[in-house]
């Protein structure tokens, strides 16, 4: 029977050795204890994380949360046919242990992905790939716990969109599904089942016979200890980053010309693959070390760990490797490995209300001032974790503040109200669209309707080429999880128009309220960290509230700091603010930071 432990160091259970603590831990051994533990405080009041065999994950520090692990490592196989074989692997059971039982019971088309670290449930997530097969080829169903409805769902491999290192569990479905077991279709059959990949197509040659699985197997495993570091011996979490993938225009005129001699590949869907560990080589890279990690000399696609490192020390060295391979040759990597924490990072891109401050041609005090804190952009906040940034609100100084902050990635955007000065900015999110069409902007549904209208352009059946591919998605006032980040909306009065607030983990922003209804103040009940807005003083505004008014509600939700946002000029300087406000509460100003 399971039990949940307390502060458990997840150092083992990573690949990459570097110690963190969970403040929770389980594991399940069948279905019936998953459904009970989600069912438990400790899962329904506290992020979750569940984690395989740690072979890509990087704690940044000790985990503030639950940290789920199956213990299922059961495995059968069906005979479909004399030729076609279904085993069913527990998502519990390490990958070797599962190549090793097919390779026992006479089977081809996995003999590839042999000595991959981590568990068959981590398999269909990541898309695991090596020496030119991926787990998709070989995956037949996914059989999860849906994390909502507490039941069991079997996906197809259309369903799981399985791209390179990429699946829907990746992206939408994060945090949303548990892999309880994977089943994959085999051959009977002692003849290998893929000899693609350059260094395995000589094997034949090499043998004097046509290989079989257990053959391919040996010599993958060959390969892979000649290049990539032993987890026994040395943490890591295999490739860092994943091999770019760029345009075959962007190619020809920008890369080739230059680097005639980069090694490139064409892939199915005609995207030009390009080698990272080659671009961190010939950035100058290998051997780089900060602190306890260091660039792996074998494959400098690898960051290693001496001993030493803390998670500090490798995300510091992943970020000069992008940089530097980024200045060498233009081509932003893209990490592969989680960087997994539970803190909250949030940057002021504006304070202002809907005229900021300075209000165009205005004398007074305020708007005059030289004080560089007095300068307020129409309000907006970017909420980062390690793995994402959300934008909220995009303003009409979007342009501004995104220069101003380096923001060149956004992962989603959280729309409050459909006001001008909360999605001006909408157009000016271009540069980082680019092709996508996945950067999904959340709105009520009122608001969907306004921006459908008002940004017509941007929703014709045919589009003027580089217009935004604005994907909005419309929500109601439930939870809903973006790459599994619960996002709590808060439903606000704004005069008459009910608009939305968010809550994340512990924090919260509230921006143009005028009342709070009771069950929406109780959503807020423990928030540590608040910002609500407050207009001016005095006189009373019809749709916003005054800094009193903020301060009764502040009062009531008691959160350790809160800070006031969306100033008029009336509401005087930051530093006349700064004397007038009770300890705990703080003006905003814009470029302000903090983590919660
Ligand atoms: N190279 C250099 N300098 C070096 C070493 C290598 O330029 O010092 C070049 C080689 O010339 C070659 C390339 O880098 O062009 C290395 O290619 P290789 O086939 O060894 O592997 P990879 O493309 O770097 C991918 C996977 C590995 C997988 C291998 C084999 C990714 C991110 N990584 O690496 O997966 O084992 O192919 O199929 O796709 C993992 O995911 O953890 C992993 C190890």
């Amino acid at each position: 029977m399971f039990s949940f432990q307390h502060d458990i160091d997840l150092s083992p259970l990573t690949t990459f050795h570097i110690p963190a603590k969970a403040r929770l831990y389980a594991e399940y051994s069948n279905l019936r204890e998953l459904t009970h533990i989600s069912r438990q405080p400790e899962f329904c009041d506290n992020e979750v994380l569940h984690i395989g065999g740690g072979s890509n994950l990087l704690f940044m520090h000790d985990f503030d949360g639950l940290v789920l692990h199956s213990a299922m490592r059961d495995i059968k196989m069906y005979e479909k046919d004399k030729d076609t074989i279904y085993v069913i692997a527990d998502g519990g059971l390490p990958w070797t242990e599962f190549i090793d039982w097919c390779l026992d019971n006479g089977l081809s088309g996995m003999e590839n992905l042999a000595g991959i670290p981590g568990e068959v449930g981590a398999a269909p997530v990541q898309n695991v790939g090596a020496y030119g097969v991926e787990a998709k080829d070989i995956i037949w169903s996914v059989e999860c716990f849906d994390v909502t409805t507490r039941t069991t769902v079997r996906l197809t491999p259309d369903q799981c969109q399985f791209g390179y290192r990429w699946s829907r569990f990746k992206g939408e479905w994060k945090g949303g599904y548990f892999v309880l077991r994977v089943a994959f279709r085999l051959q009977r059959s002692q003849r290998a089942a893929n000899l693609s990949y350059a260094a395995l197509a000589s094997l034949p040659e090499r043998l004097g016979h046509y290989p079989t699985p257990r053959e391919v197997a040996d010599e993958v495993i060959r390969l892979r200890n000649s290049k990539l570091p032993d987890p026994a011996l040395i943490g890591s979490a295999g490739s860092f980053f994943k091999n770019p993938e760029v345009h075959p225009y962007f190619f020809k005129e920008e890369i080739e010309p230059f680097f005639p001699e980069m090694p490139f590949y064409e892939t199915p869907e005609g995207q030009i693959k390009l080698s990272a560990a080659w671009l961190i080589d010939h950035a100058g890279l290998k051997g780089e070390r900060i602190g306890g990690a260091y660039v792996y000399s074998q494959q400098p696609l690898v960051i290693a760990n001496d001993g030493t490192a803390t998670a500090d020390d490798v995300a510091r060295l992943a970020e000069l490797v992008y940089r530097k391979v980024r200045i060498t040759f233009g081509i932003p990597l893209t990490r592969e490995v989680n960087y997994i924490d539970t803190d909250i990072r949030v940057t002021v891109l504006g304070s202002g209300t809907s005229k900021g401050v300075p209000e165009i041609g205005c004398l007074c005090h305020v708007c005059t001032s030289d004080a560089p804190y007095d300068k307020r952009l129409r309000a907006s906040v970017l909420v980062q974790t390690h793995d994402m940034k959300i934008l909220i609100d995009a303003s009409p100084d979007f342009r501004q503040q995104a220069l101003t902050h380096d923001i060149h990635h956004l992962d989603a955007i959280l729309i409050t109200h459909s006001h001008y000065d909360h999605v001006g900015g909408l157009d000016d999110l271009r540069p980082l669209l680019g092709d996508r069409t996945e950067l999904p902007i959340y709105v009520r549904s009122d608001v969907d309707g306004d921006l459908r209208r008002r940004l017509d352009y941007c929703f014709r059946p045919t589009l003027y080429p580089g217009v935004p591919h604005l994907q909005l998605k419309v929500i109601d006032d439930r939870p809903f999880f973006i790459h599994g980040l619960k996002i709590i909306p808060i439903e606000v009065h704004h005069g008459k128009l009910p608009i939305y607030g968010y809550r994340i983990g512990d924090f919260a922003y509230l921006t143009d309220v005028k009342t709070i209804d009771e069950d929406q103040l109780d959503k807020l009940e423990g928030v540590r960290v608040l910002i609500i807005n407050a207009l001016r003083w005095t006189p009373e505004h019809f749709a916003h509230l005054t800094v009193d008014e903020a301060l009764a509600i502040i009062e009531r939700l008691h959160p350790e700091r809160a800070y006031l946002t969306h100033f008029c000029h009336n509401a005087g300087t930051h530093a006349e603010l700064e004397q007038r406000l009770p300890p705990n509460v703080r003006p905003l100003y814009d470029g302000l930071t903090f983590t919660v």
